[in-house]
This record gives C-alpha cells, structure tokens and sequence, in this order.
C-alpha cells in the first residue's frame, strides 16, 4: 500500500508560472490514493483555475472567495488541523514572507497560520529573488521552525535569466512530501544501506562485464526504506532510474567499489540487492584492445564476495557492523535448495530467493516473485507482486528483526 494511501494532503498554490506544475504534482498524488484539498491564492488564480485542479483530484479547489463564505471557519482551521501535511508548490518569495513573519491575508496564509501539521514548502522564483537577503533571512526563519523545504533547483528562469529559483520538479517534490509522511515510520532513528543494480567489471578502458539487473528491485527497496522514515545510503551501480528523495547515494561500478564503500558504513541494515560479479578479468588492459591484435584471452579471476566479507568482520554478531543482513539469490534451478544454501553460507538473517528463469519476475520487469527464507527456519512465500511491493514485504521483515 502507497504510504500517501488514505493521507490527506493540502496543496497551496501561489502565484509563479510554476503554478501549472502545481496540477501535475496534484494528479500525482491523487493517483497514489491521497485525498488532496487544493488551495490557490488570488495570484495563483491568475496563471491556472480552481477548474484544473479539481479535474485532477475530483474534489473542490478552494479560494479566497471561500475565506468569506459559510464555511471559512470549518475551512482554515480544520483543514490544517486534520491534514497529515501541508504542501505549497509553487511557493513564491512573496507567500514565504508571509509566513515567516505570521502575516495571514488569503485563506491559504490564514491556514497555514492555523496549521498543526507539518509544513512543505517548494520556492519558486525570479533570478536575485531567491539569493536576496530579505529572502534568505525568511528562509533560515522558516527552517528554524521546522518548515520542510523543497529546492528551489537552479536552472532556466521565466525572465530568461538562469539562476536559483525554478520549482524543483513534481515528481521530486512528491519524494520530499514521502518522506516527511515517512518521517515516524517504523525505521525511524534507523540506518538502511541498499545495494542495487549489476556491477561493471572492466576489461578495457571501454568494455566492461556486466549483467541484466536494472537496479528496480534495489531502487524501490530504499524507496520503501524512506518511506518507513530511516536513514538510507544507496550503493548504486549506473542504472537508467533515479535515486529516491532523501537517499544519500554512492555512486560505484565494480564490486571492489562496492565492497570499498560498504567498509567504511556501518548501518542497522544491509540489504544487498545488487547483482554483484562473481568474476573479473584478471587483468584490466590499460589501453583500448584493438581488433588488429586479434580476438582477445580474457582470463577471470573469482571477485570478493561482498556478503561474505562483511559478514565475517567481527566475530561476535552484536560486532558486526550491519546488525540485520539481507541477501537476494537470483537462481535458475533448485531455488530453494540454493538460497538456503546462501543464507547460511553468507550469515544473513534472511533471503530474498528469486526465479530469473520466469519472465514476470527478476531482472528487468516491474514486478517479482520471491520466496523468503528467514535464518530461524521460517519460509514465506510472496505472490506476484510489483517490486515496491516487495520491497515493503521485505521492509517490514527487516523492521521487525530490528525492534
Ligand atoms: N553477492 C555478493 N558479492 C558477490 C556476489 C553476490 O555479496 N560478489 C550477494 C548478492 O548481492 C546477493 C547474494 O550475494 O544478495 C547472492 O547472490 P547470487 O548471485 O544469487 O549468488 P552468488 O553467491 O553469487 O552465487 P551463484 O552466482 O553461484 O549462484
């Protein structure tokens, strides 16, 4: 289930050319399940309609005519007192002041005002308005009270100029308002580390060994992660997908490099989803082999197993620097028989065991089919299921084995 399923969200919008973003970021949330009550302040009325939001959430949009009718009461001082968040995307530097300073004119300002929910917010903005001193001063106000805050990216301004000020878009403003619904998850005060994605092995200084892992298994684990409120590091191989809002990333190619970046983390949780190399090129050739010299002998060597290496480092469980270690087992026969085998061979605490020989699961496509295997004995087998699915199956597990 989305964590946005069933929250209720209020979106104000204010007067930026950005304001047509706005409907995109509410159709988003929408489709994830959220109810969301859409707020548009007078200017915002000028650049899109109330009409546009409420095609997209199939709810009213409110204005500030509404701050004057029957139910202005119910309205600014309910809706942000039973809403899990307020959200103003685009935020311009003139409603940021607004609220810096508890200036509540528009019925969006007056219900900020009267919020007891969290506040996001995603400034948008002309070139020298953002780096003005007025507005950073607002800025570091609003962030001393707790004010979440979005962007702004830097990039093409309306006025053509190129500075800090465009709304960072919806689809990454949808990953902060994840993560602040997340914020007192089950994994909060907790540390994930997700590996994801099929190692590159060298041969030359253009060729490279690699494998069919597109990296969404890992991806939506630590999406899932951030979702339960932990704090997630992402070891990521190059993959075509972009790393959740709020993850810490280390980007690497080898499994050398990953191995490296993980001896210097410690976590509560280690989920190793990536398709690490069994082998490697014994020899990296420095230069370009070229097809004059004929076809080349590449001899391989075995590369570190990354499980195994950091499972044995500190003797004692309570010294193991990954208090809960998850493996995958990616198998084309016996899977049962060999992610058992994986489990206690590698010292984890459980086992994603994966059939990449069934075309609706494993490398590639959206969805799998697992079968957990827990080091108490215990199996649980999954049914098909999307792979953010799975990744909040296997969350789950993984907060449990920590509580
Ligand atoms: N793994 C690892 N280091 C490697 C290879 C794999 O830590 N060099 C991890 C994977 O990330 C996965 C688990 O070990 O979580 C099992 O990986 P898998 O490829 O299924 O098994 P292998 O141990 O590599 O054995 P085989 O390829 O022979 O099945």
């Amino acid at each position: 289930m989305s964590i946005l399923s069933g929250k209720h969200i209020l979106l104000g919008v204010t007067g930026s050319i950005a304001a047509y973003k706005a409907a995109d970021l509410a159709s988003k949330l929408t489709q994830a399940s959220a109810k969301v009550d859409v707020l548009l302040t007078g200017a915002a009325e000028k650049f899109v309609t109330p009409l546009t939001f409420q095609s997209v959430t199939g709810r009213r949009a409110y204005t500030d005519s509404d701050l004057w009718g029957n139910e202005a009461h119910v309205l600014h001082v309910s809706f942000g007192k039973t809403a899990d968040l307020l959200v103003i995307a685009p935020c311009t530097a003139d409603t940021m002041a607004k609220l810096a300073h508890g200036i509540a004119d528009n019925l969006l300002t007056v219900t900020a005002l009267a919020a007891t929910c969290p506040i996001l917010i995603a400034p948008a903005m002309d070139g020298g308005m953002f780096d003005h001193p007025a507005t950073q001063e607002n800025l570091s106000t609003l962030l001393s009270r707790g004010v979440l805050v979005a962007g702004p990216a830097s990039g093409h301004l309306a006025s053509g100029l190129l500075g800090k000020g465009r709304m960072v878009e919806p689809a990454e403003v949808f990953g902060y308002i994840r993560k602040a619904l997340g914020k007192n998850g089950k994994l909060a005060g907790k540390k994930v580390i997700v590996t994801a994605g099929g190692t590159q092995e060298a041969i030359d200084p253009v060729r490279v060994i690699s494998n069919h892992s597109s990296g969404k298994q890992g991806y939506a684990l630590a999406q899932a992660a951030l979702d339960e409120g932990a704090e997630v590091c992402l070891i990521t191989t190059p993959t075509a997908l972009t790393p959740p809002v709020g993850a810490s990333v280390i980007n690497v190619k080898s499994v050398q490099e990953m191995l490296d970046a993980l001896m210097n983390e410690s976590a509560d949780a280690l989920i190793m989803a990536a398709a690490a190399a069994d082998f490697r090129p014994k020899i990296v050739a420095k230069e370009k082999m070229k097809k004059r010299d004929g076809i080349p002998q590449i001899e391989l060597e075995a590369a570190p197993d990354i499980l195994r290496t950091v499972s044995t480092v500190g003797a004692a469980r309570s010294e193991r620097r990954f208090k809960v270690m998850v493996g995958f087992a990616a198998e084309s026969q016996s899977l049962l028989e060999n992610a058992g085998e994986k489990l206690k061979s590698k010292g984890l605490d459980f086992i994603a065991a994966n059939d990449i020989s069934a075309k609706d699961a494993g490398f590639g496509v959206d969805t799998n089919r697992i079968t957990l295997l827990f080091a108490n004995g215990t199996k649980e087998n999954l049914p098909l299921i999307s792979k953010s699915e799975a990744a909040e199956k296997i969350i789950e597990h993984v907060a449990r084995l920590l509580e």
